[in-house]
């Protein structure tokens, strides 16, 4: 016999647990650690154990995953899952509009229209009886679909019972199932640490975790749901405008968009999708395009829909960020740390706003992960500002010659040795300063605006110098002579006496940005502008041992060896010896030790993407003010600084109460502390 008070306590837990999941998944403010959801979960865990009557599909122990099954059964969707028409430019949106307004008989107008992120992943259905959850399903080809309760059932945003009251007794609500960027990193992360293939996108990977016969290792994926229509409704009674039946679902426990919005007339959805291309790569999510519906139900209802497509909504893609080319070649590039890295050689093809003609192919194990041969065909992803890559291969459309990519032995700039270092997938050129790829590069960085700042030192005219042997390391620049300077391709005297002065400029400079200048392997610049702060000027920094270089924020034993390493080259010292007696000078820094400082004591995170300044000059600008900066959040951790798209780290402090600031406040406290951004 089960006791009323465990009765109770289960559906005390239960309560409880929903309104944990409601308030970390809908509405993204979780209230409480993850232990103290654990701690509540395994509680009724134990009771549902005591005794089976206790037991209910709802429960939110039932998301675990229950048993495999054989083949997904067929459902039928009583009202058909429509598609919807596509719109390329704002010409497709002008007439669209235009067609809605003539089918309603007006001539001109300003409709109201629901803007809402096209998400990129799966279409379900979900069907609540009386508010419970009691079957889920894909869309197939929107007249019938696949059975995937068990599989659904797994995902935290979709509530296994609706909360509140008044919604219909028969409900289907219909969105996206995806994966968030960041989960699909993470399940990439541990797909390649186990040996397996990556999956290629973020889609693909929602597509075959739902495609799982065994639900629990879809309980295993990161899945979200979020929700953007209703099919199926009977009885009870639903708002009159599609975003207040949103607002509704979102009351009812399901998650919506965020990003949501309803506007008037069709110049505002043109400013609506030109102001979400922006934060595209920001969001947490992919999306493809922007949906515009619409807003009054029953002006869509007089629409109708055509052919599978409603008439009163339209998806507005953005430029495809994936397209196929062909392979032509391979070249391999030699970096400043000669890092040997594969180059593909493409055949142009437009992808994600632009041409793309080279895409990197990261290195030999990124090869043969891909099977990638000359010749064949690729897929190419180009997201946002990101470097255009190589994800798969279509080795259907393998032709007869495909030839195997073959990995050089010897540079290819300078014939010297290659080494594959030990737990590292990188080959590198052991040439040294003797590589004219890795001089060039050096060179290129040294002369760079965060570095030297050496205005008019372009690309090519590095290439022109070192191919002519005019340049054989950095110190060589301060003696360069001006008739061999007028001598060079494409310098006329303006140039000449502009890069000259640019030169005897770039003389006066900083401790951190010399230090960061010698491109030494593994220092950035926040690593430079610890090491300027901690040791002031540069004789002591020469000087210290590797245990005095651990000492210094940020600083672990890789780099404190290359450090060594550099001080202790011949090359390397004959080359900074040149360029302190061309004149290059800096004043040396007052030793910081953090106390006294105002942010001494305290460590922070930085996550998220910082619109003004970058993460990496935030966190040189907190550490100016005696802050440590910390790459992961812990109970240690004292505040937080989020900007858009920051995922995991912002979750964990909000659940561990650690106060979050934005980039405003950020640059508030920067200014109030006297630094200048
Ligand atoms: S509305 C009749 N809204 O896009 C309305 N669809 O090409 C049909 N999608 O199969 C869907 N985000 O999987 C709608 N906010 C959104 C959406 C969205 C993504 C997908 C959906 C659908 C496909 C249509």
């Amino acid at each position: 016999m089960v006791s009323r008070e465990m009765a109770l306590e289960v559906e005390a837990l239960r309560e409880q647990l929903e309104e944990y999941n409601y308030q970390y998944h809908v509405l993204d403010d979780p209230s409480v650690p993850d232990a103290e959801y654990d701690r509540c979960l395994r509680r009724l865990l134990t009771l549902e154990a005591a005794d089976s009557s206790l037991l209910r599909a709802d429960s939110p122990t039932q998301r675990v995953g229950a048993s495999p099954l054989s083949h997904f059964q067929s459902v039928s969707h009583e009202v058909p899952m429509l598609s919807l028409e596509n719109a390329f430019d704002n010409q497709d949106m002008v007439e669209f509009n235009r067609r809605i307004l003539s089918r309603l008989g007006e001539e001109a107008g300003s409709l109201e229209y629901a803007c809402e992120p096209k998400l990129d992943g799966i279409a379900v259905s979900l069907l609540y009886v009386d508010g419970v959850l009691e079957r889920g399903a894909t869309r197939g080809d929107g007249r019938s679909g696949e059975d995937i309760s068990q599989n659904v059932r797994t995902i935290p945003s979709v509530p296994l019972r609706l909360r509140g009251s008044g919604f219909p007794p028969v409900l289907e609500v219909r969105g996206e199932i995806y994966l968030p960027k960041e989960g699909f990193e993470r399940l990439n992360e541990l797909a390649r640490a186990a040996g397996e293939k990556p999956f290629v996108n973020p889609r693909n990977a929602a597509a075959g975790s739902l495609r799982q016969l065994d639900p629990r290792v879809t309980a295993t994926r990161p899945l979200e749901m979020c929700c953007y229509s209703v099919g199926l409704v009977k009885g009870g009674e639903l708002p009159e405008r599609h975003v207040e039946i949103l607002q509704k679902l979102k009351e009812w426990g399901l998650r919506i968009n965020s990003q949501m919005q309803v506007v008037n007339g069709i110049e505002a959805c043109d400013a609506y999708y030109e102001s979400l291309a922006v934060k595209r790569d920001a969001l947490p999510y992919d999306i493809d395009g922007i949906v515009f519906k619409v807003n009054i139900l029953a002006l869509q209802e007089r629409l109708g829909w055509v052919s599978r497509a409603p008439r009163w909504a339209i998806a507005r893609k953005f430029p495809a960020q994936e397209e196929m080319t062909e392979l032509v070649n391979v070249e391999f590039q030699v970096g400043r740390t000669g890092a040997i890295t594969p180059v593909a050689r493409l055949k142009p093809v437009f992808v994600g706003g632009v041409t793309v003609s080279n895409a990197t192919l990261h290195n030999s194990d990124e090869i043969e992960r891909l099977g990638a041969c000359i010749g064949d065909t690729v897929v190419i992803r180009r997201a946002g500002d990101v470097i255009p890559k190589v994800v798969s291969v279509v080795t259907s459309k393998r032709p007869g010659d495909a030839e195997a990519i073959i990995f050089p032995r010897r540079c290819p700039v300078c014939n010297s040795e290659v080494e594959r270092e030990a737990d590292e997938a990188i080959y590198r050129c052991l040439g040294g300063l003797v590589c004219a790829a890795q001089r060039k590069a050096a060179i290129r960085h040294f002369a760079s605006r965060r570095a030297m700042d050496i205005e008019g030192l372009g690309d090519k005219l590095v290439d022109q110098l070192v191919d002519e042997g005019l340049l054989e390391s950095v110190a060589g620049l301060y003696t360069l002579k001006r008739e061999s300077l007028l001598d060079l391709e494409r310098m006329g005297s303006k140039s000449v006496d502009n890069l000259l002065a640019a030169l005897e400029r770039s003389k006066h400079t900083t401790l951190p940005r010399f230090i960061f200048a010698l491109g030494i392997r593994e220092v950035g610049e926040a690593t430079a502008l610890n090491l300027a702060n901690h040791f002031g000027n540069w004789e002591a920094l020469v000087a210290a041992s590797e245990s005095e270089l651990l000492k210094v924020d940020d600083i672990g034993p890789i780099v404190a060896d290359h450090l060594r390493q550099f001080f202790d080259s011949r090359t390397s010292m004959d080359v900074v010896t040149g360029l302190r007696e061309a004149g290059l000078q800096w004043p040396n820094l007052a030793v910081q030790s953090a106390e006294g400082l105002p942010l001494a004591g305290q460590t922070w995170v930085v996550t998220g993407k910082l619109e003004s300044m970058g993460r990496s000059d935030a966190k040189a600008h907190l550490q100016a003010l005696g802050a440590k900066v910390a790459g992961s959040v812990s109970a240690n951790t004292s505040k937080i600084v989020a900007g858009p798209g920051a995922g995991s780290k912002l979750a964990r402090a909000t659940q561990l109460g650690i106060e979050v600031i934005d980039e405003a406040a950020l640059i508030a406290l920067l200014n109030r502390e006297g630094v200048s951004l």
